[in-house]
């Protein structure tokens, strides 16, 4: 895994490069999408410089989770996160982008034979919970899952909170590609900023590979790369 410490803007910067060349040698890419806070910087950055550079109308986008049982209008849905952040924003084709729940409910790992039926993700963005988790996969999330609907612990609940206005207004539930559908994309990068981070990312470097952790599954895979803040890096050192 590599690793790379730097100012968030600089990162946001490296990153929405990264995929507008990506975009400039394969204009009909596949993006996987990450929501929250952290990949905001990156949104705003391609929606502020896309112009003159890059089109999205041949890019294909697929979201890593969705709340459960959340309609897609509802505005702590993560449709209405992405339309708000970035799809309303740039020239994508809407009818490109795609969410978990988009599929037949009684088979959501239907939605890893739609990325791969598009040839798989070439980018993905991730970000990563304080409890290790990437897209909505919690810790003891098996390192084979596809995309399936998991429970949301009560950590992940309490930091999602602050979207809603209560607690209790927030999903228990989400549905999200699994560890080996993330695995399945060509290069990934992962994201952590700020201090809350720390100490997941101390785990992640210095820790075992385990379904504990399950952001460790990335250390077998061949081309990621770890980009944090000194925030998020504090306790590497
Ligand atoms: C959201 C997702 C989650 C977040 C993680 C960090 O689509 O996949 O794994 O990346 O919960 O969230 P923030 O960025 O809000 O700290």
């Amino acid at each position: 895994m590599n690793i790379v410490i730097k100012k968030q803007e600089l990162i946001n910067e490296i990153i929405t490069k990264d995929i507008f060349n990506l975009i400039i040698k394969k204009d009909n890419c596949v993006l996987g999408l990450a929501t929250g806070t952290t990949p905001l910087g990156v949104y705003k950055r391609i929606c502020d410089t896309f112009k003159d550079k890059v089109s999205f109308k041949n890019v294909k986008t697929f979201n890593l989770d969705e709340y459960y049982g959340l309609d897609k209008s509802d505005i702590n849905s993560y449709h209405h996160f992405m339309y708000e952040n970035l799809f309303s924003k740039i020239d994508i084709d809407l009818n490109n982008t795609y969410f978990p729940n988009d599929i037949a409910c009684n088979n959501y790992s239907l939605y890893d034979e739609l990325i791969k039926s598009n040839g798989g993700i070439d980018y993905q963005i991730l970000g990563i919970g304080r409890n290790g988790h990437i897209g909505f996969n919690e810790p003891g999330t098996s390192f084979l899952s596809l995309t399936h609907i998991s429970e949301l612990q009560d950590s992940t609940i309490n930091d999602n909170a602050r979207f809603f206005s209560s607690k209790d207004d927030v999903p228990s539930k989400a549905i999200t590609m699994g560890l080996k559908s993330i695995m399945n994309a060509k290069k990934i990068v992962i994201i952590a900023f700020g201090k809350n981070k720390a100490l997941a990312i101390n785990r992640l470097i210095n820790g075992q590979v385990d379904e504990k952790m399950p952001a460790s599954i990335l250390k077998y895979h061949k081309n990621v790369t770890l980009f944090l803040d000194e925030d998020a890096a504090k306790k590497l050192k």
